[in-house]
């Protein structure tokens, strides 16, 4: 696998906002992304030890079935692409991935990260917020936005995500959120542990998404199953809002 090899560091910026008017991510996580050690760190977590490997190859194991079940195909749109770990992954399924992240220094890593995969014409590169992409309406086949939304406390914020992923996605959109129906979400609920993500039950996920014209298909699948707080929905976006 391309992704792996080099640095790794976050970083984010306060600018990733549409002008401003919705409320931001925490701006210290923000910093972090946008940070080159954020991001270089960022690009190496996924490898640190055998258990993060283990993780990591069974998380993208369920975004490659998410990706099947979406049916994408020609042009994917990868919002935020962090470190270009999805992409060799999106590449099984697209002719071309636009590789889309707020962080220039996650930017960076990612094209370094994809070595050849990046010189060639099946991948590109934008710096810009997932609320404001500079695409045309139905640019892409589908659109995943990884690890995203987990961030956004506001309902607000996640709505700029939803309404421009639906706007930029001609088929379908590809998203994860923190699940609030897991049983380890439960758990920490009970044991009053900060999680530091925002969490969703999938009804509410729905709900939001509706206002968007976006129609779930199926459940959502959750990453590593029983213990796992993360979870990937699969959107129809061929409806109008
Ligand atoms: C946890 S990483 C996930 C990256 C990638 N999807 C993955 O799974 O490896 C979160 C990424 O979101 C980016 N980000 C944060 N806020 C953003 C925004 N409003 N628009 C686009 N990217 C954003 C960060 O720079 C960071 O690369």
């Amino acid at each position: 696998m391309v992704w792996g090899i080099g640095r790794a560091s976050y970083r984010i910026g306060t600018a990733g906002l549409a002008g401003g008017t919705v409320p931001a991510m925490d701006p210290k996580l923000i910093a972090r992304y946008e940070s080159s050690s954020g991001a270089a760190a960022y690009r190496h977590k996924y490898e640190r030890s055998w258990v993060r490997r283990l993780s990591n190859r069974r998380e993208l194991g369920i975004v490659d079935r998410a990706l099947a079940r979406a049916g994408a195909r020609g042009t994917l749109l990868d919002c935020p692409c962090g470190a270009g770990r999805l992409t060799p992954t999106l590449l099984r399924h697209a002719d071309r991935v636009i590789c889309a992240d707020i962080s220039q220094a996650m930017v960076d890593e990612a094209r370094d990260a994809l070595g050849p995969l990046a010189e060639g014409d099946a991948v590109s590169f934008l710096t810009a917020p997932a609320s404001e992409l500079p695409l045309e309406d139905g640019a892409v086949d589908t659109a995943i936005c990884h690890r995203l939304i987990h961030h956004m406390a506001a309902p607000e914020e996640r709505a700029a995500v939803f309404r421009e992923m639906a706007r930029v996605a001609a088929r379908r959109l590809v998203i994860s959120f923190s699940d609030d129906s897991t049983w380890k979400a439960k758990s920490q609920k009970r044991r009053g542990v900060d999680r530091r993500r925002s969490a969703l039950m999938p009804e509410q996920l729905f709900a939001e998404a509706a206002v968007h014209g976006l129609t779930p298909l199926g459940e959502p699948q959750r990453l590593n199953g029983f213990h796992s707080l993360v979870a990937i929905a699969v959107f129809d976006a061929t409806g109008t809002p």
